[in-house]
């Protein structure tokens, strides 16, 4: 799968989005042979940069920082001599130059009129720039060429601005040409979870409600949030992540099996699992919101929310967030999905785990099972990829005594292919105009209904979230929460 000549024109080049994952990317995958030779890579903004400029001094650190494969010096000569760099606003001056380039690039590398637009930028921008490249004809889809247009999340902060955001995209690009990025379904091991349920026949018989009684499934940073207030205020833990990468690997998780790996019969089952679940009843008792307060972390003293750059002293934004959600199928009726996304927690981790019932009977002692915990199936996302299924055994000895062990799976242990980095994974995806990877604006906007009424119950109770210290798992409110269930937080 090599993709054929076309040119990418980024949008947001001076974002850390684009020097720690679009940059490097495009070398990986320029480093392993899947980028055609006459590739064109077309930087936009503000700067005052010529072509050169923005190669050595911007892309190449870039590449040197953040690339996961070794650097070579002929293979960034070819990337280097497709780089071109526009410097505008976004105005009629700007994009008729941006035209220009593109057709100069089109003669001189081949590219031949498809292009793919990268909107690295806040999203109250995409109207004026998506407006720009229609009346550019930019966005046309001519006979043979392709014009695509990458956004990236938030895809709204509610369900109707995310409604109001798609009129803009869908009024100049059909919905075949509009690549959403949800970066998670870029991961190796987001796509291990169909190839462990279905590909397999040990598994899909337990999973669903005879046999699981929860799900919990976990997005854990370690970091704070660090130089992005201006993104993350207002925006919290729920709308940064929840929305998207955890209903995400949910719909994976609890979806049916699709017909095929299509994009269209992939999206139908995201689909009607998502439009299945449901916001708890009770918000009160089933939603937790917290916020980190200053402690030692890691060895070091680190500054609460409140005390980061730039955050007003009135905010009411979470970091931490954990949401209970039902579905109402045959297959996960009476299970609860638990759902957490929070910045410094203990460690960095992000892991789904389905727990099972007790066995109906136990023939041992009760002193013998002490210490057998729940069987549990652990998908580990990251960063310690691999599989986990916990059981209880018989403790060496010679009395009968159940210990809770673990049998693993570990990517390294097995495989010696390394991953590709999410990002390398979608663009690549993007060049090719291949789109299962990619969420549509059905379950964009399923996610929304979810979300929406949790939302506005926190808004309404204004107040802010709970706290919670730095390097701890996670408000009070929130072990309670599932307490109230018979049930306790994993520690992974
Ligand atoms: C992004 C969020 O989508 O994912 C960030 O906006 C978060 O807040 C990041 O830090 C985490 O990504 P990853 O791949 O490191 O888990």
């Amino acid at each position: 799968h090599i993709a054929g000549p076309c040119a990418l024109v980024m949008f947001g080049v001076t974002g850390d989005l684009a020097s720690k994952k679009l940059m490097p990317a495009i070398y990986d995958l320029a480093n392993r042979g899947l980028l055609p030779p006459g590739f064109a890579l077309i930087g936009f903004g503000r700067r005052d940069w010529t072509d050169d400029n923005f190669a050595d001094n911007v892309m190449l650190p870039a590449v040197k920082a953040s690339a996961r494969t070794p650097f070579r010096d002929e293979v960034w000569q070819q990337v280097r001599d497709g780089i071109r760099f526009v410097s505008g606003e976004f105005d009629t001056d700007g994009f008729a130059r941006l035209a220009d380039v593109l057709r100069e690039v089109d003669e001189s590398r081949g590219t031949g009129g498809n292009h793919a637009f990268y909107l690295s930028i806040p999203p109250g921008l995409f109207p004026t720039v998506i407006g720009l490249l229609r009346s550019h004809g930019m966005a046309a889809q001519d006979h043979g060429q392709w014009s695509r247009v990458v956004i990236e999340k938030p895809f709204g902060h509610d369900l109707k601005s995310a409604q109001e955001l798609n009129e803009v995209v869908s009024t100049a690009y059909p919905s075949s040409s509009v690549f959403r990025i949800d970066h998670y379904l870029g991961k190796e091991t987001v796509q291990n979870l169909l190839a462990l349920r279905f590909a397999n026949q040990l598994f899909e018989p337990v999973w669903n409600n005879n046999y699981v009684d929860q799900v919990q499934i976990t997005m854990a940073e370690d970091i704070g949030i660090g130089g992005r207030a201006g993104y993350y205020d207002g925006i919290g833990a729920a709308r940064d992540v929840i929305q998207n990468h955890l209903l995400q690997l949910l719909a994976l998780t609890a979806m049916e099996e699709p017909t095929s790996f299509e994009a269209r019969q992939l999206r139908a089952e995201k689909a009607k699992v998502l439009a299945a679940t449901r916001p708890p009843e009770r918000l009160d008792l089933h939603t937790a919101r917290g916020r980190y307060t200053a402690a030692w972390a890691g060895g070091e003293k680190v500054g609460g929310y409140l005390d980061e750059p730039r955050i007003p002293a009135d905010s009411t934004t979470e970091t931490y967030a954990a949401i209970r959600v039902d579905i109402d199928n045959r297959r996960w009726a009476g299970v609860p999905f638990y759902l957490r996304a929070g910045k410094r927690m203990p460690r960095r981790v992000t892991e789904i785990a389905l727990g099972f019932k007790q066995a109906p009977h136990l023939p041992f002692a009760e002193t013998d099972t002490a210490e057998l915990g729940y069987n549990a199936l652990v998908l580990r996302i990251q960063p310690d990829e691999g599989v986990t299924l916990r059981f209880g055994a018989k403790v060496p000895g010679t009395q009968m005594e159940i210990r809770e062990v673990n049998m693993d799976f570990a990517y390294g242990g097995s495989f010696t292919e390394s991953s590709p980095e999410a990002y390398e994974r979608l663009m690549l995806d993007v060049l090719l105009g291949d789109p299962p990877l990619f969420p549509q604006h059905e379950e964009v906007e399923l996610s929304w209904k979810i979300l929406d009424p949790i939302l506005n119950y926190w808004e309404s109770l204004g107040t802010p979230p709970d706290d919670y210290e730095a390097g701890t798992w996670g408000p009070a409110s929130a072990d309670e929460m599932l307490a109230r269930d018979g049930f306790a937080w994993r520690r992974p």
